[in-house]
């Protein structure tokens, strides 16, 4: 949509006197206060818990490689997938699975995805954690077309290919994970929730030299379906060509009342009794997490990395919150239980159906276990002192969207132009909760309000979790590639409504 009518578009929200701020009251954004968003109810009854396996996603063969680079392709495209049990739905998937193929990377080699869109709509993949030159960042107006795509109305456009369109990382990064997703201007939400989603892990020499126990990872994403067993969301223009956003009762977010874990229902896992590393990625549009295993393992969930990769030491949590876009990487050991024990991961933050996430389920065999080190890595803790600049940005709903500092996003407006090399602190201030997110540059939390940072914001993040009438101060390093990229609110919902803001990295 071109600034010209997404103005409009505001505009008129708030001349039909739907803007948040006018229609809706503010307790209907807050479901049980620990998300924003309101409950989309599926129509069709909900699948038993616990009666799917977990799937795990395919890892994708390169098809080629050379001396620098891994080489991969994926096809965007509809597919159809049983996902509640005799029904079948229609998604938009990567490689035709959602979750998408999961790509796994070293450290220092240059993975080059082309990515062919079979879609009706224009597409714009990001890698999510990735540092990566501006070109392949996926900025939100930098689209692929599918061949022969014709505009249904003229909208603002950056660096527009047509057909296929490949994506270079030269994941110069520490070992995480990472994933990748749509991000299309004004419509990531509703690509997402039909399946735009995979992971993108990195390893280094590092994290191998700890000799980490088998992984196991675990997308958690909530959706809502209809009779037919297809995917619910209340966009407002269902084609996601012209109009973007949600009805007004979901510009807070979409809050689904079905649990996936890689795109299954309430799953089970078969485990055997010893040590994993579980990397969860929470990639709901808007809902929070409270993750905790019950009964507990004797050292509970003990964390070793979070979004930017390891953490110095571990942390040994009963309980994690994990906002969207937010990734937990812990350890957990299985040898401590009989077998046959069903080991449930709850959502603490939702009663109900919602309270569930998945279950392990105790085998015979023993595996190995593993005695996770004091020190993971080496994390040098940035400071309030080391920066050239403080910024102040606000979060908050305003109209018939969410805006920062009072501005909706705009591709041409800059609201900061730091220079590589140097350390920023940004104090971030919020209405409801925003899990914001930058492009490019990690961050360490520095603190929030007059306390210093929760217990879930140690390591290197991407995403910080924010909840309503909040301060945080953040410090930021910005290094890597000079030029445009973006910040924002990782409710999708949000962002899509326009909670977003422009950086211009310069040498
Ligand atoms: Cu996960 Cu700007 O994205
Ligand atoms: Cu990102
Ligand atoms: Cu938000």
């Amino acid at each position: 949509m071109s600034t010209v009518s997404r103005r409009a578009f505001l505009g008129a929200g708030i001349a039909a006197g739907i803007g948040l701020g006018v229609g809706v009251p503010l307790s209907l954004g807050v479901s049980g206060s620990s998300s924003t968003g309101n409950l989309l109810r599926s129509r069709l009854p909900l699948p038993p818990a616990f009666r799917v396996s977990l799937p795990i996603p395919q890892v994708l063969a390169p098809v080629r490689r050379d001396a620098g680079t891994d080489y991969y392709e994926i096809t965007q495209a509809p597919a159809t997938a049983t996902v509640i049990p005799g029904t079948r739905t229609e998604l938009w998937a990567y490689n035709g699975t959602f979750p998408g193929p999961t790509i796994v990377s070293r450290r220092g080699r240059t993975t080059a995805v082309t990515h062919t869109n079979r879609l009706p709509v224009p597409t714009v993949t990001h890698l999510h954690g990735g540092r990566t030159p501006p070109d392949s960042d996926g900025y939100p107006i930098d689209f692929l077309y599918p061949d022969g795509y014709r505009p249904m109305h003229a909208h603002m456009t950056g660096d527009v290919q047509v057909g296929s369109r490949t994506y270079t990382y030269p994941l110069d990064q520490r070992a995480a994970t990472l994933w990748y997703h749509d991000h299309r201007m004004d419509f990531t939400g509703p690509s997402v929730w039909r399946g735009m989603a995979g992971f993108h892990l990195v390893r280094d020499d590092e994290e191998d030299a700890l000799g980490l126990p088998r992984e196991l990872p675990l997308m958690i994403t909530d959706r809502s379906f209809d009779d037919d067993g297809s995917l619910l969301y209340p966009s407002v223009d269902p084609t996601l060509q012209v109009t973007p956003g949600v009805t007004e009762a979901y510009l807070p977010g979409v809050l689904g009342d079905v649990m996936l874990v890689n795109g299954a229902p309430w799953p089970v896992a078969h485990v055997d009794k010893g040590a994993y590393r579980l990397r969860i990625l929470n990639a709901c549009n808007a809902r929070r997490l409270d993750l905790r295993l019950d009964p507990q393992p004797a050292d509970g969930l003990v964390q070793i990395g979070t979004d930017g990769g390891l953490l110095a030491a571990p942390l040994r949590h009963e309980n994690v919150e994990l906002a969207p876009a937010q990734r937990l990487d812990a350890i957990v050991d299985f040898s401590g239980y009989a077998p046959g024990t069903n080991v449930t991961l709850y959502n603490d933050f939702d009663g109900g159906r919602m309270h569930e996430v998945m279950r392990f389920r105790v085998g015979e065999r023993r595996a190995a276990s593993f005695t996770v080190p004091d020190r993971l890595t080496t994390i040098a803790p940035l400071t309030e002192s080391q920066a050239v600049t403080t910024r102040n940005l606000h979060f908050a709903r305003g109209g018939v969207g969410w805006l920062i500092n009072g501005q909706p996003f705009n591709p041409n407006t800059i609201a900061a132009r730091p220079k590589l090399g140097t350390v920023e602190v940004w104090r971030l201030v919020t209405d409801f909760h925003h899990p914001v997110h930058l492009h490019l540059a990690p961050f360490q939390v520095l603190s929030r309000g007059l306390s210093g940072p929760r217990p879930f914001d140690a390591g290197w993040k991407d995403t910080i979790d924010l909840r309503p009438a909040e301060e945080a101060a953040i410090a930021i390093r910005f290094d890597g590639y000079a030029g445009k990229y973006v910040f924002h609110c990782h409710n999708l919902e949000h962002e899509d409504m326009a909670m977003m803001g422009n950086f211009v990295t310069t040498a």
